[in-house]
């Protein structure tokens, strides 16, 4: 049995708000799914508030701070507009991630190297409110040095590219991804970044990835809100800690 902490699961619910747009009105209510999620194990809730509002909403994330009793991290774009309404919310973190208008969803990580002069005046103004700022990168050294020089305290390596190969079975490029993603989080570590991960993960990829004992927090939402359908969104939750718990034993 591990004796390091339990890994943190941050359960996203931007698609509960897909699902209620897709109609209008209220339901499927996000902060009813947050408080959910809470009630099965989840440590923190997770919300991206885009800069084209297309699921989660400004009222969403105020409502989200007001209800919940678990950490909020709230998921932007490093823009004034997005930097205004953090410091208005105030969350206990915020990620930020690169942003897309017509992206799906979040495709790549930030250039935290080649946009250090753009991200500066974000992280530093929600880091001197008090808010734990986490850049969203790829598995990649340049990103990480950057990362670091940037003074932020956490990233969260993006984990989409293991995940989609390992879905499409394609075992050597899983490998390989899985193995930069490991050697991403032991650099992280060692330049004293807290390190979580995120994207596209599922029960099994889940319980790989929590086999890292560098890696302390996994945000989770499109498999989550999608098992939901079949299963209800606290059993979805449970089996993912169960899953989580599993391969931090082996860690
Ligand atoms: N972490 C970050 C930074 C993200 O942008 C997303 C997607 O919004 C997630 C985690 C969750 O990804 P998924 O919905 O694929 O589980």
């Amino acid at each position: 049995m591990s004796d390091l902490p339990q890994l943190r699961l941050g359960v996203n619910i931007d698609h509960v708000a897909t699902v209620r747009n897709a109609r209008g009105g209220r339901h499927p209510d996000p902060v009813r799914a947050a408080l959910a999620a809470i009630e099965a194990g989840a440590d923190g809730i997770t919300a991206h508030l885009r800069e084209d509002r297309r699921h989660i909403r400004d009222d969403d994330m105020a409502r989200l701070k007001a209800a919940i009793s678990q950490p909020l991290n709230f998921e932007m774009a490093a823009t004034p507009e997005m930097v205004e309404i953090a410091l208005k919310t105030r969350p206990h973190a915020c990620c930020l991630v690169p942003e897309r208008r017509e992206e799906r969803t979040t495709e790549g990580g930030l250039d935290a190297a080649g946009q250090r002069a753009q991200l500066a005046p974000a992280v530093a103004r929600l880091a001197e409110a008090g808010i734990r700022v986490s850049l969203f990168i790829a598995a990649d050294p340049r990103q990480i040095e950057a990362a670091a020089a940037l003074r932020a305290p956490v990233i969260e390596i993006h984990t989409g590219a293991w995940c989609d190969a390992a879905a499409d079975g394609h075992a050597a490029e899983a490998a390989a991804e899985f193995a930069r993603i490991r050697d991403a989080a032991r650099l992280a570590r060692r330049a004293g970044l807290e390190v979580h991960a995120g994207h596209g993960l599922d029960f099994g990829t889940a319980e790989a990835i929590a086999a890292l004992p560098e890696v302390v927090e996994l945000n989770i939402g499109h498999f989550l809100v999608g098992e939901a359908i079949f299963s209800g969104l606290g059993p979805a939750v449970r089996t993912m800690r169960a899953a989580m718990d599993k391969g931090r034993a082996r860690a």
